[in-house]
């Protein structure tokens, strides 16, 4: 713990402008406090008030959180809803003209969906999928590109009762088969390719090589959205094409109505281990942690247009595309492409070009915006924006002054948000009507979210001390468990070290003396390159099912753009490779671990060595690793290693 320090000190802060705070859902740091002394007052009254507010209930409930089975909580337990309605047919009344979905595909094409339109295409696709005899409970996976369509699908399950689980368009086929195989899938929906950066990327050959893996059988279905019109191979009757499946469905269908419980979708998401866990999500709790923070942190009002980059392949294109924005009726961007193709200025011309309000986007797009155009921004016009957000990582200092002097013109509050895959929404993140910023805090936890820092025993320290970050009362948007395997949940979620009471977020965090939060980084095996959570367990599995490989361990590395980049330490069975042979190898390894999970996961850099540093109980020094990853001077003790030769193995990068 002594690690944990804080390394920031950071003095600069920005209080909302009086305009701002004036229009904003929360105004002003009383407001905010208000909210606060209200949940802690009558927490369970606080939560049950905004879920009757936000929600639409088809039969309300009467109990709002139940903890009886701790920490398997439930809330709203004995309410009905429908997810999908709570998206699409509300809005019908009132604004079915009203333009749900801008859809902006890598070549520029735009489309528009109106909130009438998306609920007939949803209406006949959830027909569709009954058609093929999915119903409510079954699992189906969804391995798309960002298109409309995508939306469609979730919303389709969504509508029936079933339970998705998106898999990430960039994931390989072998990490598809993993997925498919823990959620006992019975369908997949995908397309036959992707377009992103001008470059078109197979999806169905994937689903095909995923599907004649071992122990796929589960899946019955395989529906294909056709993207770019290329050649696939087809399976018949397995394969179905999505415009045939349509073809004579009606456009209205009757929502199947769940429990507030049922679960929604499982997201599957890395963890120290090396498999994937199927994080689990409620209905009615996911949705009102999705919609209270459109409103409370992205300040949602009717006029916005909305726009978060992220990829629906991941949590936050869960909350903040596909379900938070169609529950408020936003209008929202969607887009296929890549933030630096045709050139580095495309978010900035999109932003000009459909006068986005609100823009969100993570830290390492900013980061790779600001070395291939600082200047960039200032040839369009931003004036439409009025709202920043960012999410994945803490976004340094620097990085921050500049998104917020240069795309926000020191004008647009930035809202850094922290929350992660489990926590469906966000948990820690600025009212930005309510309190003064600081660049890289995501300043303070919303009302209802007991977030606190606390040491090994769970007992909270002092502010400016640092610690673990953890929330101490269960809170509705809180995943209810990881798909079959509850007690993986408890344990690490809910530590027996701790106490087994609080939710242990697993990163390290600080309050400063003025009770802001800054996030320092994860306390487990857990890579966070891009944004994106990467085990280092999981990489090093793969890297062990090489036949070459002996024995691997895989350190982060800071990087300027990606956050932390993947360094792999190997011991190969054979020889270790010296010259021609290593750069060979290493570039064969690299390119198996971007096939064994995706490319994402792919290691920068190979070492070689003759053997890892160990413990004398034979644990890898991974703490050493980490100081020769990073050309360190090595402060450890290292009298104990067998060869100390190896050090200097490690330490040379292949030329
Ligand atoms: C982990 C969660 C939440 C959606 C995207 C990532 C890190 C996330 C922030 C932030 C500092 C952040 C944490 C967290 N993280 N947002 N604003 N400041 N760190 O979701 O893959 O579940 O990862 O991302 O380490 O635990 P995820």
């Amino acid at each position: 713990m002594s690690a944990i320090k804080s390394i920031l000190h950071e003095t600069r802060i920005f209080p909302p402008d009086t305009a701002f705070v004036k229009q904003a859902n929360v105004a002003g740091t009383g407001a905010y406090h208000a909210l606060c002394t209200e949940a802690e007052r009558d927490y369970q009254g606080f939560w049950g008030k905004l879920a009757q507010e936000q929600i639409l209930w088809h039969k309300v409930f009467t109990r709002v959180l139940d903890e009886s089975n701790h920490p398997f909580f439930k809330w709203f337990d004995d309410g009905e809803l429908n997810i999908s309605f709570n998206c699409l047919d509300r809005h019908l009344a009132t604004q079915p003209d009203k333009v749900a979905i801008i859809f902006e595909a890598d070549d520029g094409k735009v489309t528009k969906s109106t909130y009438r339109d998306l609920y007939r295409r949803v209406c006949q696709f959830a027909n569709g999928l009954r058609s093929l005899g999915i119903a409510k409970g079954d699992r189906v996976i969804i391995y798309m590109p960002m298109s409309i369509e995508a939306v469609v699908a979730m919303q389709a399950c969504a509508r029936i009762g079933a339970i998705h689980s998106v898999v990430f368009g960039g994931f390989s086929a072998k990490s598809l088969h993993e997925r498919i195989i823990d959620a006992g899938a019975v369908a997949v929906i995908s397309a036959d390719e992707q377009i992103r950066g001008g470059r078109a990327i197979p999806l169905k050959s994937a689903v095909d090589e995923a599907l004649a893996m071992d122990g796929a059988d589960s899946v019955k279905s395989v529906v294909i959205y056709q993207r770019s019109g290329k050649d696939v191979k087809w399976h018949a009757p397995r394969d179905v094409w999505w415009h045939d499946l349509i073809k004579d469905k009606d456009d209205t269908c009757e929502p199947e109505w769940v429990n507030a419980e049922h679960p929604l979708f499982t997201l599957y998401t890395s963890g120290s281990t090396g498999k994937p866990k199927g994080v689990q999500h409620s209905s009615a709790g996911y949705l009102l942690g999705a919609m209270i923070s459109m409103k409370w942190v992205f300040d949602y009002k009717p006029t916005d247009i909305f726009w978060c980059t992220a990829d629906v392949g991941w949590v936050t294109g869960h909350s903040y595309v596909a379900y938070g924005p169609l529950a408020m009726g936003a209008t929202q961007i969607m887009f296929e492409g890549v933030p630096t193709y045709p050139d580095a200025g495309r978010f900035w011309k999109i932003i000009q070009d459909h006068k986005v309000t609100t823009f969100y986007t993570a830290p390492t797009a900013i980061r790779s915006l600001i070395k291939s155009g600082p200047d960039l921004p200032r040839q369009y016009d931003l004036s439409s924006l009025r709202l920043l957000g960012s999410v994945g990582e803490p976004i340094n200092p620097e990085a921050w002054m500049w998104y917020y002097t240069v795309v926000g013109q020191s004008r647009c509050p930035i809202v850094d948000t922290w929350w992660q895959t489990e926590t469906g929404s966000h948990m820690i993140a600025p009212m930005p009507g309510a309190m003064p910023l600081k660049p890289g805090s995501c300043v303070f936890p919303l009302p209802g979210i007991m977030a606190v820092v606390v040491d090994e025993a769970g007992h909270e320290v002092e502010d400016g001390k640092g610690g673990f970050l953890v929330i101490k009362r269960p809170f509705p948007s809180l995943a209810r468990t990881l798909w079959g395997d509850p007690e993986r949940f408890r344990k690490t979620y809910f530590p027996q070290d701790l106490g087994g009471k609080y939710y242990l977020a697993g990163d390290s965090a600080n309050r400063d003396l003025n009770g802001y939060f800054w996030i320092m980084g994860r306390i487990d095996d857990v890579l966070n390159v891009s944004g994106h959570r990467l085990g280092t367990m999981e990489i090093e599995s793969a890297l062990v099912a090489n036949p070459l490989v002996a024995e691997a361990a895989v350190v982060g590395k800071p990087h300027d753009i990606k956050g932390e980049a993947v360094i792999a330490f190997v011991v190969l069975k054979g020889m270790r490779p010296q010259g021609e042979n290593a750069r060979k190898i290493s570039t064969e390894l690299r390119d198996w671990v971007a096939k064994e999970i995706g490319s994402i996961a792919k290691p920068d850099e190979i070492r070689f060595g003759d053997n890892l540093p160990k413990t004398r109980s034979g644990k890898i020094m991974r703490r050493l690793l980490r100081a020769i990853a990073r050309g360190e001077e090595i402060t450890q003790d290292v009298s104990t290693l067998e060869n100390p030769a190896i050090l200097e193995q490690l330490q040379q990068p292949i030329k």
